[in-house]
């Protein structure tokens, strides 16, 4: 397991600003998401959010400000951070025509990484994807399986960051319900997580702290009390304007 400093902050954005062909997207956000940490970017459609996930992984450079992964400037130390990093886009990218056994080795043999089939099988225990599924091809998954399989793979890279992109999305109940009980496993053995979706009532659920991004700015940010969850209610009516954010 690569070690990460508990009580540093992870994921940093420090007046971070992104603009996209001469566009100004990201207008100096800052917030930080520490080890253990499930922290949810909420925000509208276009509010910046892929955005600011892309810009952590190095795809975007920073015009001004800047983004740190464990206290390294990103741009400067990508591999890295790419290598700490476990991020899933809002589609999957693992190969159909692959099973997901197939797909996780794959992807391991291009990190130079060697696990054993038993090591496989227990990353596919701990997300539950069903033992008769993972032998067969990805074509054939649900959206829940495809995840399962990719938070599988970094489980065996012993990524412990996760930059999570609408994870939720198209998720059936017992799917999310699954998904968020994983996400909080991963979190209480020390991960970081930062996840971004435009669904209230499912960042609410899962996340320790909420910031409310619009329009490329962060404009507010909600704290989970202690062993309770963010009001509903409050961060509604912050995203739909009709409170203070
Ligand atoms: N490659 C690009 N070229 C031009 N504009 C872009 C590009 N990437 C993002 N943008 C613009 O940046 C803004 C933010 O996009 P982003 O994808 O980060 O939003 P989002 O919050 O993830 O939205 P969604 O909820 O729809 O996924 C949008 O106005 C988008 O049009
Ligand atoms: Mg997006």
């Amino acid at each position: 397991m690569i070690e990460i400093d508990q009580a540093k902050a992870v994921i940093e954005a420090n007046s971070l600003c992104v603009n996209i062909k001469n566009n100004p997207i990201l207008k100096g956000l800052n917030f930080q998401v520490k080890a253990g940490e499930i922290y949810a970017l909420l925000g509208g459609n276009g509010a910046g959010k892929s955005t600011t996930l892309k810009t952590l992984l190095g795809f975007n450079a920073p015009s001004s400000g800047s983004v740190k992964v464990d206290g390294k400037e990103v741009v400067k130390a990508l591999n890295l951070v790419r290598e700490k990093t476990a991020y899933l886009p809002e589609s999957a990218t693992l190969y159909t025509h692959l099973t997901a056994r197939e797909n996780v080795k794959y992807f391991l043999s291009l990190a130079d990484i060697k696990k054993s089939d038993a090591e496989v099988n227990q990353a596919f225990d701990r997300v539950a994807l069903q033992e008769k599924a993972r032998d067969r091809h990805m074509q054939t998954y649900s959206k829940g399986m495809r995840q399962k399989t990719a938070i599988a793979l970094a489980l065996l890279r012993e990524a412990p960051i996760f930059l999570l992109d609408e994870p939720t999305s198209g998720l059936d109940p017992v799917a999310i319900d699954e998904f968020n009980q994983l996400v909080r496993e991963l979190a209480s053995g020390g991960a970081t997580i930062l996840m971004v979706t435009h669904d209230v009532y499912g960042a609410c659920q899962v996340a320790d702290r909420i910031g409310l991004l619009r329009d490329g700015e962060l404009v507010g940010e909600f704290s989970a009390p202690q062993n309770g969850q963010i009001e509903t209610e409050q961060v509604h009516a912050a995203f739909a304007q009709r409170g203070a954010a």
